[in-house]
């Protein structure tokens, strides 16, 4: 079988360097990798770089080679076109078919899906002309993935950094495995919990779960690859490194995490709680350690409900065509119990998988069964948590159509 032909963009920013180690996990992970730097992206990083780290020949003008006529050929054959990181300048000649250089000519014969990865300062991101031209290219299926926040060049903090390369590499992955597919979420804003609640009982005690956060992570990463705009709330997700292009928002507890999910789903389109959210909390907090007597039994912890969120926000849609999917763990009986959970929770869709120590949690693969409100029984085999994903967003996104 011949390597996916993936052509690498690279324009003038500051992040030029950084598509160094995307392209290493390209061509690493067995891709056929075409560098097409701008002029100006040569000021960052040469030609040599480009040349020697994909083993092929680097040109940035449609005039080298004209024989084989690059400038329409290497966007007709390629499979996957990524544009990292894509400057201002860039998106804003993406948006308007502009052809003046050997990119910018590919991104017009490309028929394969487009990836961009934004890097600019925060003003130049948030200039009503380049949320325009993002708009524009999301509209016509192109995946524009949301910059991070964080340090930008000099000493400015904001939105506008490159997303990590490991996550740029994520995406191009799963949008490569899916192929010329629509990117049937752009436009729509999906909100995901994942992780575990912890329910402190003292300063440094908590009552706890063994969600690792992993599915719901591999949501979030999937959904931004097939071009949703993504809100993860994650609960006690330490480790995890945030996907490229969500809004990660962090909490501990069941209270804090209904908070943000409230918040968040105002305008979303569609919510998956995959968090595993603690039923019941410690009906008091200790502001001190609880210390053992040596002489006394430890007391008993009384328990309180803590509030149910999925079904709030099944019984009280924040919009009319939300689509609201629960996850289950469950560990006997597990599709008889599911089906009464879907029914007591009202959600539209229900993944129940069968959990236990050594199943599912913190695991990279999983095995479920997608219950719909409407009587449908999807069963996904055992596989990579993003194959699951997959599956929750095709059943996702034909509700929403
Ligand atoms: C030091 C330096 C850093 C720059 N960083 C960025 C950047 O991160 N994002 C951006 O959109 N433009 C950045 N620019 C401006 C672009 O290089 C400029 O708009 C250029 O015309 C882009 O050309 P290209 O899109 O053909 O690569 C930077 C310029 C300089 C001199």
């Amino acid at each position: 079988m011949s390597k996916p032909k993936v052509v690498l963009g690279v324009s003038g920013g500051i992040a030029a360097y950084k598509a160094c180690e995307l392209l290493r996990r390209l061509t690493e992970s067995g891709h056929d990798v075409r560098v097409v730097p701008t002029a100006s992206a040569l000021h960052f990083v040469g030609a040599a770089t480009w040349s020697a780290l994909s083993g092929n020949p680097v040109a940035t003008e449609v005039w080298d080679d004209v024989h084989e006529v690059p400038h329409v050929r290497i966007g007709q054959h390629a499979d996957l076109v990524v544009v990292a990181p894509a400057t201002a300048d860039m998106l804003a000649k993406a948006a308007h078919g502009l052809a003046d250089d050997l990119l910018t000519n590919t991104l017009l014969t490309a028929r394969c899906p487009v990836v961009f990865a934004p890097a600019m300062h925060t003003e130049m991101w948030e200039h009503p002309a380049t949320q325009e031209n993002v708009a524009t290219l999301r509209r016509r299926g192109a995946v524009v993935i949301e910059p991070a926040v964080g340090r930008l060049t000099g000493v400015d903090t904001g939105k506008g950094r490159l997303p990590d390369p490991v996550e740029i590499f994520e995406i191009c992955r799963r949008v490569l495995a899916r192929g010329v597919t629509e990117p049937d979420l752009a436009g729509r804003h999906v909100v995901i919990s994942a992780g575990g609640t912890r329910e402190p009982l003292d300063p440094v005690r908590f009552l706890g779960n063994r969600s690792s956060g992993k599915q719901g992570y591999a949501l979030a990463r999937t959904a931004a690859a097939r071009g949703a705009r993504v809100t993860l709330i994650a609960a006690n997700t330490t480790g995890l490194p945030d996907p490229a292009g969500v809004d990660v928002v962090p909490v501990g507890t069941a209270v804090e995490l209904r908070e943000a999910v409230l918040k968040a789903t105002r305008d979303a389109d569609a919510v998956v709680m995959a968090a595993a959210v603690a039923d019941f909390r410690p009906a008091t907090y200790a502001t001190g350690k609880i210390k053992k007597k040596d002489d006394q039994e430890p007391e008993p912890v009384a328990l309180v409900r803590n509030p149910d969120v999925l079904a709030e926000i099944s019984a009280d849609r924040a919009r009319p065509g939300q689509v609201i999917v629960g996850f289950a763990a469950e560990t006997d009986d597990v599709l008889a119990n599911g089906r009464k959970k879907l029914a007591r929770k009202g959600c539209d869709l229900l993944v129940v998988n069968e959990v236990g120590e050594r199943k599912t949690f913190g695991a990279e693969e999983n095995e479920a069964v997608v219950l719909a409100a409407d009587g449908g029984e999807t069963p996904v085999p055992h596989g990579p948590k993003e194959a699951l994903a997959d599956t929750v967003w095709d059943l996702v996104a034909a509700r929403l159509r």
